[in-house]
């Protein structure tokens, strides 16, 4: 065995098939289910993408109407699981409140069938549908306010919107939201969906597949990027100081969060669609100034390192001329990518080898207790 054959960070292993998702660096494009992004994000609502994941099809106008319904009516929050959310303390990361409220979700799930699709599909819904009342409802809680029930006559953004901020704001910013959410939605074997496959390869149940996702999604190399980039904003201020700032980060080593992508090293191609919604949010709360600093800094990381920006850069600002907190940026991509993890979850299950790897051993040499 020598260095070269340690795949370090499993770099550019390829571990199993995969029909959900296709990145290619290439013509650097991402299809769902063989479909652009883009497209997908342009003309499709978050429950068609949602949909398209799980069954492999976009629905018919019969099979979202029927999607919807359930959806619709599994979107309240358990008195169970908020007596568990209102247990943990207000400081504590939403990550971890998201973590534990989906574990007392499994907990309480009266279906212990774990191996059939329908089971799965049944338990991917609840988390889908549930999911947006958690995130809400603990922003809500963190300022203070009280819970905000569902409301079924809205579709999942205007319903998501509408449990976080009491009121469903203007339709450019439930568009930039749901274009968010589709981006969001899946990516291949990035590093919580490898996670997630990694625990169901052991035959164990979904809600531990998703429990493992949170985990891995919350790290600021993946999904904790989004809410890391607004950080370096609220540090840098304005985008006169953009560059001293950049200077200063990478002189002391500092990862720029939003910046880089293991696999695509041309930009992520789901940028420029972010970046849309981004400068139509901009226009709409007259922010320009948000605008000037995300490209004063792009540009400088551009002429620095040559790094290009990957989906969480423009996600963060966008999130924050929303409305929502810092904290909650990474949540929301939990909320989106439940349905990728679960795509995957089943295919694995579908599928199964357990994955095991191998290491090399550098420790000490045999040896033995004296005597
Ligand atoms: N800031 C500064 N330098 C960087 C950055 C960055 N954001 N990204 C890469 N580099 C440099 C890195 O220091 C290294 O330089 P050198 O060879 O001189 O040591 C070189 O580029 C290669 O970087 P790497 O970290 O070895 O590459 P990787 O493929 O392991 O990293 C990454 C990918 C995403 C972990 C990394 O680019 C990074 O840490 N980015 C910041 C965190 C971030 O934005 N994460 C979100 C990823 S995309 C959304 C998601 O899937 O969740």
């Amino acid at each position: 065995m020598t260095d070269t054959d340690i795949k370090k960070g499993l770099a550019g292993v390829v571990v199993d098939y995969t029909a959900v998702s296709k990145v290619n660096p290439e013509t650097n494009s991402l299809l769902y289910r063989g479909y652009p992004v883009q497209e997908l994000a342009a003309n499709c609502s978050f429950e068609q993408v949602a949909y398209l994941l799980w069954y492999g099809e976009l629905p018919t106008d019969a099979e979202l109407a029927e999607f919807e319904r359930v959806e619709r009516g599994q979107r309240a929050l358990g008195d169970n699981v908020k007596a568990v959310i209102d247990l943990i303390p207000t400081t504590a990361h939403p990550m971890d409140v998201i973590r534990t409220a989906v574990s007392a979700i499994g907990a309480s799930d009266p279906d212990a069938d774990l191996a059939t699709v329908a089971s799965s599909l049944n338990k991917a819904a609840r988390l889908y549908a549930q999911l947006p009342a958690i995130v809400a409802y603990d922003q809500r809680r963190r300022r203070g306010e009280d819970l905000v029930p569902p409301r079924k006559d809205l579709g999942y953004s205007e319903n998501f919107l509408w449990m976080t901020f009491e009121e469903v704001p203007d339709q450019v910013v439930v568009d930039a939201f749901t274009v968010s959410m589709i981006l969001y939605a899946e990516h291949s074997f990035n590093a919580s969906t490898f996670t997630a496959r990694v625990i169901t390869s052991t035959l164990s149940d979904l809600y531990s597949a998703v429990v493992g996702g949170i985990g891995a999604l919350k790290g600021p190399l993946h999904g904790g990027a989004n809410e890391a980039v607004m950080h370096a904003f609220d540090e840098i201020g304005t985008a006169d100081r953009a560059e001293a700032w950049l200077d200063d980060a990478l002189a002391n080593k500092r990862k720029i969060m939003g910046f880089g992508h293991r696999v695509y090293k041309n930009g992520d191609s789901r940028v420029p669609t972010m970046k849309a919604a981004l400068d139509t949010l901009a226009e709409h709360y007259n922010r320009p100034d948000m605008l000037e600093l995300y490209e004063t800094l792009e540009q400088a990381m551009g002429s620095r390192k040559n790094i290009k920006p990957n989906l969480d850069y423009p996600s963060g600002p966008a999130y924050n001329l929303m409305g929502f907190d810092t904290l909650t940026f990474t949540p929301l991509f939990v909320a989106s990518r439940i349905v990728g993890w679960t795509a995957h979850i089943m295919e694995q299950a579908a599928s199964n080898a357990l994955i095991r790897p191998l290491s090399a051993y550098n420790g000490p040499d045999e040896r033995h207790l004296p005597g």
